[in-house]
């Protein structure tokens, strides 16, 4: 890892902005550890065995049981054009997953060691976050060719707390293109109202995707493409709206996302991604 502390710049512009954009970030050592962890993971997949599908543009029904369970273990899911109508996959198995989630903190030892670096820990401290939890890390594909879109979207949706404070941390483990499904935001709408929330009634355990607040999402002319090269960081917070669009082109767009909230916020019970037998994990411990 290169990177220090951060400037009182870069400080002002996370509070002003909502989000911070680290280039080179990661050293190329780190960067090739976590590339290679996930390629053992990709080889690893079994098709036979995982058939979840991903995707955002539904609603949220698609989200099943593999989904909930993947809150304390290591899921795989697949691209949702990636299956035939008979669930026959369409492309070869490694072209097929769409991301792997969401304990890789808790069971992959690359990934374990790599969220243990104090200077992540550091660098949240730093954003006011006196004793960051990690909740999920994930691997998100976006195949060349079939990565689907995900929609606009706020990460409190899914992962809420009271009060607001959970950060996402966006990795490009590739080069991010406007062609390959980089990831786009709205600066300054970090502090606009959350519009939906997904919560999951566990009596019945169907997860329901409700509008909260008419807010429109950001315009085309409001949101800006975050092109970035391998090993850069995004950091934004959990009410930042942001998309990507499909990747229609031959290249992937590896990246590794992090969630992390304060410890003293309160985790709603009806989010998805709930930790039961697993410990909290805090960083820089
Ligand atoms: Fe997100």
């Amino acid at each position: 890892m290169t990177k220090g502390a951060l400037s009182s710049h870069q400080l002002r512009h996370y509070r002003q902005q909502g989000f911070l954009v680290l280039e080179a970030f990661l050293d190329a050592a780190t960067l090739a550890s976590l590339r290679n962890a996930s390629a053992e993971l990709v080889s690893a997949f079994n098709p036979a065995q995982h058939r979840s599908v991903f995707r955002t543009t539904d609603q949220d029904q698609g989200r099943d049981e593999t989904f909930f369970r993947s809150a304390e273990k290591v899921e795989y899911f697949l691209e949702d054009e990636a299956l035939d109508s008979n669930g026959e996959l369409t492309v070869a198995a490694e072209r097929a997953v769409n991301k792997i989630g969401h304990a890789l903190h808790d069971h992959i030892p690359a990934f374990r060691s790599f969220c243990q670096l104090p200077l992540l820990a550091a660098l949240l401290k730093q954003l006011g976050m006196a004793h960051p939890v990690l909740w999920q890390t994930m691997l998100i594909f976006k195949q060349p060719g079939i990565g689907g879109e995900v929609r606009w979207h706020q990460d409190a949706t899914y992962l809420y707390t009271e009060p607001s404070a959970v950060m996402g941390l966006w990795f490009a483990l590739e080069d991010a293109t406007r062609d390959n499904g980089c990831l786009w935001l709205a600066p300054g709408a970090h502090d606009s109202p959350l519009r939906e929330r997904y919560r999951v009634d566990w009596h019945t355990r169907r997860g329901t995707l409700e509008t909260i607040h008419e807010q429109p999402w950001p315009t085309v002319e409001e949101a800006v493409p975050l092109e970035v090269p391998a090993g850069s960081l995004v950091l934004f917070s959990d009410h930042m709206p942001h998309y990507s669009s499909a990747n229609r082109s031959d290249q992937s767009r590896l990246a590794l996302t992090l969630h992390a909230a304060d410890r003293s916020a309160h985790w709603d019970a009806a989010n998805w991604l709930q930790r039961p037998t697993l410990a909290p994990f805090l960083l820089g411990t």
